[in-house]
């Protein structure tokens, strides 16, 4: 931690957190993730920012138990995920928009976000698109279309509302401003900062830090596995190492 670095959390705080802990990921001998701590509050916005290959990824994959954990404990709403399927872990509630949004290029928008919806009654799924046009309400007037036809940012708000439609209490989305237009990140960054304060958490990994800082009120930088500084946003962007090698500024 940066000695200016507040503590994020506070004991009153409401709603379930995701907190990982020391978490190893690794491939065959290759360490992914070394020792990676990493809190998410209910109803907050927390960035992971670092270069290619620090890791950020295969932390998200590691809480929705797509790798495996070599070392560490990942806890939600006071749960430990250990040994949970990557169903059980979509079932506490965590959703996870994927790097390169994986969404289905062939099936409708409107198919492509009931997938989200496999786990909930088909009762609640009205309410749930309802919510997804409210945040997105292109997607309405393209339900019918195959996904793969729409734009990147369009195809992105799919991906999102995928998410949206499980009903999450958790989202953590991967470089979801990847390849868009400025202004199309712009529209997505405020439909995920809405839905945090609908008082989901939303963990955010990000290659462009400038987005991150944007965005998040907590940063983590993420360097060769290990969280190499971390702080509030406002802080953090006045770090000399922040500002130099993520910011672009000095
Ligand atoms: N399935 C895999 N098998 C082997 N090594 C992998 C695998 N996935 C990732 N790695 C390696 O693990 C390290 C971390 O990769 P990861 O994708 O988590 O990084 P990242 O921070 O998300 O990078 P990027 O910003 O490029 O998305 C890298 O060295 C990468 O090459
Ligand atoms: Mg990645």
């Amino acid at each position: 931690m940066t000695a200016d670095a507040k503590p994020h959390v506070s004991p009153q705080q409401a709603g379930p957190a995701l907190v990982i802990d020391s978490l190893d990921v690794r491939y065959g001998q290759a360490r992914a993730v070394n020792g990676a701590s990493v809190t998410v509050p209910a109803g907050k916005v927390i960035g992971i920012v670092g270069p290619n290959g620090a890791g950020k990824s295969s932390l998200l994959k590691a809480v929705s138990a797509l790798v495996p954990v070599t070392a560490g404990r990942i806890q939600f709403d006071g749960q430990s995920l250990t040994g949970l399927s990557p169903r059980a872990v979509a079932e506490l509630g965590i959703a996870h928009v994927p790097e390169g949004r994986r969404i289905f290029a062939k099936m409708t928008v409107y198919d492509n976000l009931l997938m989200g919806a496999y786990l909930l009654p088909v009762a609640r799924r009205n309410d749930l698109l309802d919510r997804v046009f409210t945040a997105f309400p292109r997607l309405k007037e393209r339900l019918k279309q195959p996904a793969g036809s729409m734009s990147g940012g369009e195809q992105q708000m799919v991906a999102i509302g995928r998410a949206l439609m499980g009903n999450p209490r958790l989202i953590m989305a991967d470089e979801v401003s990847q390849g868009l237009a400025p202004i199309v990140v712009q529209e997505v960054y405020r439909q995920l900062s809405r839905i945090a304060a609908d008082g989901v958490g939303v963990l955010l990994v990000e290659q462009n830090a400038r987005l991150a800082f944007q965005l998040a009120s907590y940063i983590y930088v993420m360097e060769q596995g290990r969280v190499a500084t971390e702080g509030l946003a406002a802080e953090l962007a006045q770090s000399e190492h922040v500002r130099n090698a993520y910011l672009g500024l000095d």
